[in-house]
């Protein structure tokens, strides 16, 4: 190890910056080389966003501010006349809006409260925190997104946010997520061992693949196929925009998890993706389980079984996307149109009602 290297190597990564006046003597400033930097466990200074060596998080963070929104620029009167109407919705549309909104309300405080108390820490790469800054805020805005359809709706409150708490196939799912993030919360957890960088890649390829990649997609499609028959109308058009971040908060997680293994090959044992496997079924099964309960009877066209599938179809997808062996040969997706939602560029006007430019943002006014 270079002697100037030598200064940084008993501080945490995440902390690594030596102020020159408490820099040992003879241990001279050395300004970053890119071949410094690494995703994880890198001693170079974190401080330092250039010289960039992972642009695709750079470019990502900046797609990711382009595609800036707020809820409350969502018209939502529609759906406040349609919820209101005792002849608007079935029974079983309602049940599986609430339920819906019975997951999504905790679940993405559950993902800021990932990424802010746990992951961010471990990563040492500058341009991917930066990317997980603006994450933080998009998982903030949906949590309010969720809550801005509550509050509109005059839900009861207590009864979607405790959902978590009290609905089965919701408490099933999170439970199952709470180990993984107890990991990178843990004030003791530190990478470096082969053993812990994996616990860290582990709960990574769980976040991405399975929370944001798995476990959205049935809730996702439910309200998205309600917009489609031009029901809850507000509510789709805030889930679209979800949908848009989430999809990229997966892509950028798998190029994340990716990155990791091709600068740590020893850690993608076959012992591991074996682990792995096993864990990515018990979410298919859990989410099909939400399926069930959300949809206990063919709704909107939609139902559990068609789930099934179309959970098999995406498990698949994320298997490939980080290089495990696919799991459900043949499955299909029955949803053809949720692909086209997911790709829309950002110059859509999904519903045509929304007409703030972010992208040339607000002047300031100096007189
Ligand atoms: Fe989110
Ligand atoms: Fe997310």
């Amino acid at each position: 190890m270079p002697v100037e290297m030598n200064a940084l190597a008993g501080l945490q990564p995440q902390t690594a910056f030596v102020p020159s006046s408490s820099r040992a003597a003879g241990t001279a400033h050395r300004r970053i080389r890119v071949e410094d930097k690494s995703v994880i466990n890198s001693k170079a200074d974190v401080n330092q966003l250039v010289p960039f060596k992972y642009k695709w998080a750079w470019e990502k963070y900046i797609a990711a501010c382009a595609n800036h929104w707020m809820p409350q620029e969502v018209n939502m009167s529609r759906d406040i006349a349609l919820w209101k109407d005792p002849n608007g919705l079935t029974d079983d549309e309602r049940r599986l809006i609430t339920r819906n909104l019975g997951f999504f309300v905790t679940a993405d405080s559950l993902a800021a409260n990932n990424i802010v108390l746990g992951t961010y820490r471990h990563i040492t790469a500058p341009e991917c925190r930066q990317y997980l800054l603006r994450q933080a805020f998009e998982e903030a805005i949906h949590t309010h997104a969720y809550q801005y359809i509550v509050e509109s709706l005059d839900l009861d409150e207590g009864e979607v946010f405790n959902a978590y708490h009290e609905i089965g196939s919701i408490r099933d799912k999170d439970e199952f997520l709470i180990p993984f993030i107890d990991t990178l919360t843990n004030p003791a957890f530190k990478t470096g061992t082969p053993q812990a960088d994996q616990d860290l890649l582990k709960s990574l390829i769980v976040f991405s693949c399975l929370m944001e990649g798995l476990f959205f997609y049935v809730g996702f499609t439910q309200i998205l196929a309600l917009g489609r028959q031009n029901k809850m109308t507000g509510s789709a058009e805030q889930y679209m925009y979800i949908l848009r971040d989430e999809s990229m908060h997966c892509n950028f997680g798998i190029d994340l998890v990716n990155q990791i293994k091709l600068e740590n090959p020893h850690l993608w044992t076959a012992k591991f993706r074996e682990e792995l496997t096993g864990i990515f079924q018990k979410a298919v099964e859990l989410e099909y389980r939400y399926a069930e309960d959300t949809m206990p009877r063919g709704v909107l066209g939609l139902n559990a079984p068609m789930f099934k599938e179309y959970l098999r179809f995406i498990c698949n997808r994320r298997c490939q996307q980080i290089g495990l062996e696919v799991m459900y040969p043949g499955a299909s997706n029955p949803f053809p149109w949720m692909a086209e939602m997911i790709d829309l560029k950002k110059e859509r006007n999904f519903f045509e009602t929304r007409v703030i430019e972010y992208q040339t943002g607000g002047a300031l006014n100096w007189e």
